[in-house]
């Protein structure tokens, strides 16, 4: 059965926003790219709102245009995590980390490391990767898909099989006695065609057993990948229909994997700019788009509205011929977003500041109307829980904290507080330790 409330974690991928302009606001600090008391600081905020997480993606190179931006992800999401282990006490810490690359044994123990450290708090994004920059950083070429997928199954086995090898039975140090039994930690003796390892792993149980495992809904190989491994799924649906059509894609993945579905949570991204109206949060949003080309996006918004013209005055409202003529593209519910703001009276360039365009869906508006997203999707079964996306952190995610939660709360669809103390009590997942025996068959 779905939980009364929903999941919240934060995408903090760098230190300053979702908006590759956040970094030239006069209020945000341009060096914290590399200042570890920033992220800190919001991971501290969103504990302080009972968000269940905060989560960092990776891409394993250079990403960004550094003319025009800062590197759009994070130098390194377990070295950071460590420290914000330590400066936080409750909240859930998420690192992306590929299975195209690392060699098992030592992403199993740097994994689970930090979940030791921090005391049961760590989940794992385990994504393959895919951009050729990325393989070309280890000296390699993309590989076939299907030889992608079966490192990843590899990877994930191993891995889970490594995290189960310093058994519960092996007990707590006993100076009289032994310091633990090593009848219960043993080796694993895993050899695929990838990668293997023989274990064990000097690392026992953390708080929470074994970190969570977190996937990316991505094609059929990894839904299925998903199905069987994972515990929590995140997707980018752009519309409730959509959600709803993949978190039951996921849930049916995991039933396809002999696992009961309710084992499996799925988290849909969400992306936000919040203001005390409306038109704050537009004012907001066109600050961070003034330092963006809007050629681009102006055009393509003219082809969503169903016009064969640019914008020549894209301060104004449509004209009344204009208006005549649009018509949204049928199923696309980005064209439909932005025929109804034209209509409603809003300048193109303020259309494009209602975030028609970003990869997620998004709100620029009020602390209500945010709540009033994620309730709708949250009520309607498109997700249990949300990847929250802040235009500017600064501002975000402590607008989200002191606005927007007490608004979920008062609507009883937020926890009040933490009521457990690790990340598979936040997201209310059964306990798992080491590779379990329907993996196990699979793996043979
Ligand atoms: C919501 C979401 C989050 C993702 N996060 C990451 C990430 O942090 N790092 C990464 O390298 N790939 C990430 N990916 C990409 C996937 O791992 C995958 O490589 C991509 O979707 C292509 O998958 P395919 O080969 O199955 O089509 C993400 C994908 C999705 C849908």
């Amino acid at each position: 059965m779905k939980s009364e409330h929903m999941i919240l974690g934060i995408a903090l991928t760098n230190n300053f926003g979702a908006h590759p302009a956040a970094w030239r606001m006069p209020h945000v600090d341009p060096g914290s790219y590399t200042n570890i008391d920033v992220t800190v600081e919001y991971a501290r905020m969103a504990e302080r709102g009972g968000l269940q997480f905060v989560f960092i993606a990776d891409r394993l190179f250079l990403h960004g245009d550094l003319a025009a931006s800062h590197p759009l992800f994070n130098m390194d999401p377990i070295v950071t995590l460590a420290a914000v282990a330590q400066a936080t006490e409750r909240i859930g810490l998420v690192a992306t980390a590929s299975t195209s690359f690392t060699e098992p044994y030592l992403l199993a123990r740097q994994l689970k490391a930090l979940d030791v450290i921090s005391h049961g708090r760590v989940g794992w994004n385990a994504v393959p990767s895919f951009e050729p920059d990325a393989f070309a950083n280890f000296g390699k070429e993309v590989p076939p898909r299907e030889n992608k997928y079966e490192r990843l199954h590899e990877a994930m086995q191993v891995v889970q099989a490594l995290w189960g090898s310093w058994g519960y039975e092996a007990g707590q140090p006993d100076q009289q006695g032994m310091f633990a039994d090593p009848a219960h930690v043993k080796p694993v003796n895993l050899h695929g065609t990838h990668v293997g390892a023989r274990g064990p792993l000097p690392v026992p149980p953390s708080e929470q057993g074994q970190p969570v495992i977190v996937m990316p809904a991505s094609s059929g190989y990894g839904l299925q990948a998903a199905g069987m491994y994972a515990n929590v799924v995140i997707g980018m649906p752009s519309s409730i229909e959509e959600g709803r059509t993949l978190r039951d894609t996921v849930r049916q993945a995991a039933a396809q994997a002999g696992r009961d579905p309710e084992e499996i949570k799925f988290l849909a991204f969400a992306g936000f700019t919040i203001g005390d109206t409306e038109h704050d949060a537009l004012d907001s949003r066109r600050a961070l788009d003034a330092w963006t080309d809007i050629r681009g996006p102006l055009s393509r918004l003219s082809a969503y509205l169903g016009l064969q013209q640019q914008f020549t005055r894209p301060d104004e409202p449509l004209t009344p011929a204009q208006l005549a003529s649009v018509r949204a593209h049928p199923h696309d519910v980005r064209s439909a977003r932005a025929v109804a703001l034209a209509k409603a009276g809003w300048s193109p360039r303020d259309v494009l500041a209602h975030a028609v365009f970003d990869p997620y869906p998004s709100v620029v508006g009020t602390a209500e109307q945010v709540a009033d997203h994620l309730q709708e999707w949250f009520e309607a079964d498109a997700a249990d829980g949300f990847m929250l996306n802040f235009d500017d952190f600064s501002t975000g995610i402590g607008g989200f904290v002191d606005h927007v939660v007490p608004v979920l709360r008062e609507r009883g669809i937020f926890p009040d507080r933490y009521e457990g103390s690790t990340l598979r009590d936040h997201f209310g997942l059964p306990p798992q330790y080491g590779i379990t025996t329907r993996i196990a068959r699979t793996a043979g």
